[in-house]
């Protein structure tokens, strides 16, 4: 069990979703909040690279155990692209609105549209070797946005006739890419401690 665990995130969502499971599931005791670390650069070339990159910063800067995440959306069509680019994807400064609008532009008459999402989440521990776990949702890129919920990507990605956006949170956080890479750490860390 690890008794105090930092969550590489400045997004409150995130950190409330993953101390949610960890702490429920007995792997974790507390997530520690409120501490500062400098801001981590992506500068690797693949999502596990840079969730590692940023737990071990983070856990550096803390001396406490930290996990971080990174999420890519791999799109058949597109060569697996945008992938590790996901957040900038239409540009350095782009909004979420930018990049939905781009993938859409990209997949005109695409006759594939199948895509996944894929979550990486590494825990760096001191003195000890990192884990770092995946968790992944296959689905189709919509031809247009449905939905009124969620952020990112959301709205043009779909799984079994409905898009994140249409399927609302509590339902999408249950099937999501992050969860089931959460989900993932906690098997990691049981097998772990068993
Ligand atoms: P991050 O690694 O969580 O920052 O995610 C990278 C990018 O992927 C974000 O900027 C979002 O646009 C997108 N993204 C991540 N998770 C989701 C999701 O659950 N739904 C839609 N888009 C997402």
């Amino acid at each position: 069990m690890i008794e105090r665990l930092v969550v590489a995130s400045k997004n409150p969502d995130k950190v409330a979703e993953m101390e949610a499971v960890l702490v429920a599931s007995g792997v974790v005791g507390e997530i520690v909040r409120g501490l500062g670390w400098p801001d981590v650069e992506e500068t690797e070339t693949t999502l596990q690279g840079n969730a590692l990159l940023k737990a071990t910063a983070v856990e550096m800067a803390t001396g406490l155990p930290a996990v971080a995440d990174d999420t890519g959306l791999e799109v058949v069509a597109l060569g697996g692209a945008p992938g590790v680019c996901t957040a900038r994807y239409a540009g350095p400064d782009a909004t979420y609105a930018d990049n939905v609008a781009k993938l859409l532009r990209e997949l005109e008459g695409a006759a594939d549209r199948s895509a996944r999402f894929v979550t990486a989440i590494a825990l760096a521990r001191p003195g000890l070797a990192p884990i770092v776990v995946e968790g992944s949702i296959e689905g189709l890129i919509a031809l247009e946005r449905r939905g009124e919920g969620g952020f990112g990507y959301d709205p043009v990605f779909e799984v079994e006739g409905r898009t994140f956006a249409e399927w609302g949170a509590a339902r999408k956080n249950t099937m999501s890419h992050r969860a089931r890479a959460i989900n993932a750490m906690v098997e990691a860390l049981r097998r772990l401690a068993g």
